[in-house]
């Protein structure tokens, strides 16, 4: 059985509230995800759903699962735990919930025990705030290139150290291998300055202020904007 089916029948929400695709009723039972779910493939690639269990780098294997989901094809539940989760590493998120909707991907790391232990997410700001962002960080490339950002990355603290938030943001990047994605972080965040780096992402600009803290911006281009074509 796969993981979702567990969660699933583990915590008795016994629908898939998503009309997302027309070709699939608007509600599924958890009978009938669990035969989808012999055939993963089916989901991988369908640009709704996508599991893995998350192999950590560090320290080896957690037992535990990451899920790669649209937030449209999320439970009512799982996008108020995603939320939870930001508010707790993020406090005064404004506007939270509609921005989470909004988002591209979402990952959801789950320990043992199904408890949600991490989450990160590509999210799809507007072009005010992008365009606010490399502004004030003096970007030397237009935030126009730019439309995904790699945020929300949050491990509970029982769990940080096993190279949790890498191995997510590296599978989430891995749904968008030819897009320009950006991030920021604060000057002092070591760790995930060094988790960036090793995703590829180089620091660019200067600090700049934003609400009480300072940060800096991070870009990972996509490849066709480092090879520009012939010139005519
Ligand atoms: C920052 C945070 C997400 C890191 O989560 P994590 O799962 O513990 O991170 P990792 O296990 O992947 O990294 C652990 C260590 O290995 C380092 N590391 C990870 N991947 C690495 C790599 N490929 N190469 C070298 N070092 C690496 C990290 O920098 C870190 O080093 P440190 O112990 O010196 O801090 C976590 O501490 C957190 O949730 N903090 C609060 C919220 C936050 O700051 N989020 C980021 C906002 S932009």
């Amino acid at each position: 059985m796969c993981a979702y089916c567990r969660r699933c029948f583990q915590r008795a929400t016994p629908s898939w509230n998503t009309g997302v695709a027309s070709a699939r009723p608007a509600r599924l039972s958890c009978g009938l995800v669990s035969e989808w779910r012999c055939d993963l493939s089916s989901f991988l690639g369908s640009g709704i759903y996508w599991a893995a269990d998350l192999h950590v780098g560090g320290g080896g294997d957690l037992n535990g699962t990451a899920y790669i989901k649209e937030p449209i094809a999320c439970t009512e539940w799982e996008r108020r735990a995603f939320a939870r989760l930001v508010r707790q590493g993020f406090p005064g998120a404004e506007g939270l919930d509609a921005r989470i909707r909004a988002a591209k991907w979402l990952a959801f790391y789950y320990a043992a025990g199904d408890r949600l232990g991490a989450i990160a997410a590509l999210k799809a700001p507007s072009a005010r705030y992008r365009e606010d962002v490399f502004k004030q960080a003096d970007a030397p490339v237009s935030h126009y290139d730019y439309k995904l950002e790699l945020g929300w990355v949050f491990v509970d603290p029982a769990h940080r150290g096993n190279r949790i938030a890498e191995s997510l943001c590296q599978q989430l990047l891995a749904r968008v291998p030819t897009s320009c994605v950006f991030a920021t972080t604060r000057p002092k965040n070591s760790s995930m300055i060094k988790i960036l780096n090793a995703l590829g992402f180089a620091r660019v600009g200067k600090p700049y202020p934003r609400r009480n803290e300072r940060l800096v911006l991070f870009l990972r281009s996509c490849p066709t904007a480092l090879e520009p074509g012939p010139v005519a």
